[in-house]
């Protein structure tokens, strides 16, 4: 098993690891990260075999500061004012990429724009500081399966693929950075995540654009995928009243009637809670042997955005 709790000393030898090609798993404050040299094609080439993923869907490349997005990408004036607001923090840039930059170009899936961001988490800002390069880090997930928010997830995913699994305890916000694009002079939203949309527009005091689809057949983020985030079991959605056989799971109070195993999002009904739970929920229900899960209605304000599209994606034919 190598899961190793993060210390300086496991953080040292997660970073000599990564030099030497090799692919760790470390925690950030939304999920966890498969990280790889991002300057090593070959270390990034085993990102997409340890995860078989499908094709070659760019990753997101993670610095430490300002500086460091702009030694590979253009900052524009837009993504000054989000990285000023929001970095370190669960937000994802894509800008231009600087044409000779040292990144490989198996990481933009050659693409010639970057997604860009800096962690929040002082495991993962010590392992970008030890290591000196910047790190390509997907969810440390199997492709399709729902991502890792604790050390375990990631073992029970990858445990055979990755030279280690920096165990930093469950990740705080539970959900996916939010993802703007800001080549332009409006964000243009990606993917919703761990920042709520409201709080961008409220920041830089204009509207973002939602650019989004939900099809499968024009993924605004590459790799977005309509069936993506999904558990073994069929999800329903919107559920009032529980079916037969149904596991239940539960956001707020009251709820309703269920035969099967139950688990509360949140019994208080708050969303920032109810993100940080609905993954590991979604694991456990799966560990459970539940073969449907029925998902009560959650709002769409705040981070309901981030945890419905979740769970449309957990509950797309596949
Ligand atoms: O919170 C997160 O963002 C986590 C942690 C580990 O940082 N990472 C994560 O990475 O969710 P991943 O690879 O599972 O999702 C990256 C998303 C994909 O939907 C991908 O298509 C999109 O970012 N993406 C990457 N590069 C892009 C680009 N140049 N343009 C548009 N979308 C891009
Ligand atoms: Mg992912």
């Amino acid at each position: 098993m190598p899961i190793a709790k993060a210390t300086d000393d496991t953080i040292a030898r997660a970073a000599a690891l990564l030099r030497a090609g090799k692919l760790v798993a470390f925690p950030t404050e939304t999920v966890y990260g498969l990280g790889a040299d991002a300057t090593n094609g070959q270390a990034v080439a085993q990102v997409f075999a340890a995860k078989g993923r499908p094709g070659f869907n760019p990753l997101i490349v993670h610095v430490l500061d300002l500086g460091g997005a702009g030694r590979h990408a253009v900052l524009t004036t837009l993504a000054r004012r989000l990285i000023d607001a929001f970095w370190p923090g669960p937000l994802t840039l894509v800008l231009d990429k600087l044409p000779n930059c040292e990144l490989s170009d198996l990481v933009t899936g050659g693409l010639d724009t970057l997604a860009v961001r800096a962690p929040d988490h002082p495991v993962a800002r010590a392992l970008l500081k030890e290591v000196g390069r910047p790190l390509a880090a997907p969810s440390a997930n199997r492709s399709g399966h729902v991502s890792p928010t604790q050390a375990a997830h990631v073992a029970a995913d990858l445990g055979d693929k990755v030279a280690m699994i920096l165990d930093g305890g469950p990740t705080a916000y539970g959900l996916e950075s939010t993802i703007i694009d800001a080549r332009g002079d409006l964000p243009i939203l990606l993917r919703p995540g761990a920042i709520a949309v409201e709080t961008i527009a409220a920041v830089l005091g204009d509207e973002v654009v939602r650019a989004h689809v939900e099809d499968d057949a024009r993924p605004s983020a590459p790799g977005q995928l309509a069936s993506h985030y999904a558990p073994q079991a069929h999800v329903r959605l919107d559920v009032h009243h529980v079916r037969p056989g149904e596991a239940l799971l539960a956001f707020g109070e009251p709820l309703p009637a269920a035969g099967g195993p139950v688990i509360n999002l949140s019994p208080a009904g708050d969303l920032t809670e109810a993100a940080a739970n609905l993954f590991a929920a979604l694991r456990a229900l799966d560990a459970a042997g539940a073969t449907a899960i029925a998902v009560m209605p959650i709002p769409q304000d705040g981070l309901g955005e981030a945890i419905n599209d979740r769970l449309r994606r957990a509950a797309a034919p596949r």
